[in-house]
């Protein structure tokens, strides 16, 4: 949290960056983790992207405070975090009243020949509904190229696949996960407002779209992470490089839309062709582009093993120990969060030297090819740092907060017979003690507050000041 909170969402630069920007997608997700510690400020950030959306529902690249000065682009994926992050809010906080909180639109003429424009915009006179703002995200995010997947545009999460859709063409499978997970949640806040026929369009919608990802994005061990504008598939045994790539394996689980057995074997190809426990590496694809001649854009500018060109990604690859969690494998989300913990990369001299920087914060990536194997990358400013905290604490230890109740459901090693949460809900404090005498991964038999049994398994954030002391058995 210090390391989001003063590298991130404060200061917004570091030795290796020195941006200064809100990059869209990025802060969102950094405060996704703060639900927690600092609620407010996740509702200030949600509210201050949404004023960096056009009317057309897509948004600013990055933008630099204080005026506002940005990069309007063709990339994909920035504009669905808003309803994500929105959605993710509003269930852990049960604050709806965020939804009708009211932000203007930014005016700008459509990108044309161009595929970036950087420039000042002015805001529409009048305001529109946070609502309004993810609905016209969503609706813009939801597009469809031959194989029934969303167009990438000029890039997805991975901004250095800058040219495998730049003709318009291309689509993501990775993308297809994303708008299934975000469609899923919207459509779950469109039923908390009553719009029911809006929420089925939405649910209608990504049905679809998984019975696309099935037919056309499974490419028979592993998911396919993208198709180029002429309908060659990325991430693909076919490739010669980049044959098998992360995110669409990890998001294949998170998302909830892929068939089960497809994700396990999924995952398990992560396991085998993309962690490394010796080198303690968990790479963002495999192998990294070198010659290829094709040109998946900016990625192959990097050297073969360095940042995105398939060194280990941190964001990413704490994506896949949380889809490992959501499997059920709490031996093995263990066992990865503890290869990239960083105090574990420089506690003996031999790794200090090979890892040769900061042990104290998360570091954005770590080299994958000799000679700079296992050497750290960009340190400090990352977004891997929140979702490092979301994986611990929800993957892991299990705590949801869920508006005026938590839930723990832990998934955890079998060998750890117990551990201690305290969770602070203003002055309220509830000490938890999770107990696992029979060894199991995951699975809650009975919980207590002060003594007495929940039914229900949630415990009642009632605020009244106190403590509390809370049980949870695991078996
Ligand atoms: C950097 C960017 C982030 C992007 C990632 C992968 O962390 O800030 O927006 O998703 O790289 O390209």
């Amino acid at each position: 949290l210090y390391q989001t909170l003063s590298c991130r969402i404060w200061g917004r630069s570091a030795l290796y960056q020195s941006s200064g920007a809100f990059g869209y997608r990025d802060q969102l997700q950094d405060v996704m983790g703060l639900v927690h510690a600092a609620p407010e400020l996740v509702r200030g950030h949600i509210l201050e992207a949404a004023r960096h959306q056009f009317e057309a529902g897509d948004v600013l690249h990055w933008w630099h405070p204080p005026l506002g000065r940005g990069v309007r682009t063709r990339c994909s994926d920035d504009l669905l975090w808003l309803p994500f992050v929105t959605a993710h809010y509003v269930m852990a906080t049960g604050d709806q009243s965020i939804l009708s909180e009211e932000v203007p639109f930014l005016l700008g003429a459509p990108l044309e020949e161009e595929h970036e424009r950087y420039g000042q915009y002015e805001e529409t006179p009048e305001a529109h509904s946070l609502f309004e703002h993810c609905r016209r995200a969503l609706d813009r995010g939801m597009t469809s190229g031959v194989h029934g997947l969303p167009l990438i545009g000029s890039h997805d999460w991975n901004d250095g696949f800058s040219r495998v859709g730049i003709g318009g063409k291309g689509e993501s499978v990775w993308l297809g996960w994303f708008v299934y997970a975000t469609g899923k949640h919207f459509a779950a806040l469109c039923d908390l407002l009553g719009y029911e026929e809006m929420g089925a369009r939405y649910r209608r919608w990504i049905s679809d779209l998984s019975a696309a990802l099935e037919s056309n994005g499974w490419d028979g061990r592993w998911y396919r992470r993208a198709y180029y504008d002429d309908g060659t598939p990325l991430g693909s045994a076919e490739n010669d490089e980049c044959q098998i790539d992360s995110l669409a394996q990890s998001w294949a689980v998170l998302s909830g839309a892929a068939d089960r057995q497809r994700a396990a074997a999924a995952m398990n190809a992560v396991q085998e062709r993309l962690v490394r426990l010796d080198d303690r590496l968990i790479l963002l694809f495999a192998p990294p582009f070198d010659r290829t001649e094709r040109d998946p854009g900016y990625v192959k500018g990097y050297l073969p093993g360095i940042r995105e060109n398939g060194g280990q990604y941190t964001h990413a690859a704490l994506w896949v120990v949380r889809a490992l969690a959501e499997l059920g494998d709490g031996d093995g989300a263990e066992a990865l969060f503890r290869l990239l913990n960083p105090i574990r990369h420089g506690d003996t001299p031999d790794k200090v030297a090979r890892y040769r920087v900061e042990p104290y914060v998360v570091a954005a990536d770590v080299y994958s090819v000799p000679p700079h194997t296992g050497r750290g990358g960009w340190t400090w400013y990352t977004g891997s740092a929140g979702w490092m905290y979301q994986v611990g604490l929800e993957s892991i230890l299990g705590l949801r907060r869920v508006g005026k109740t938590l839930q723990i459901a832990p998934c955890i090693p079998k060998g750890w017979r117990s551990y201690d949460l305290t969770y602070c809900d203003g002055e309220t404090v509830y000490q938890i003690r999770v107990e696992n005498p029979n060894g199991v991964n995951r699975g809650v038999k009975q919980v207590w507050i002060d003594g007495d049994e929940s039914p229900s398994g949630e415990i009642p954030l009632d605020g009244d000041g106190h403590q509390h002391q809370v049980k949870v058995l695991m078996g």
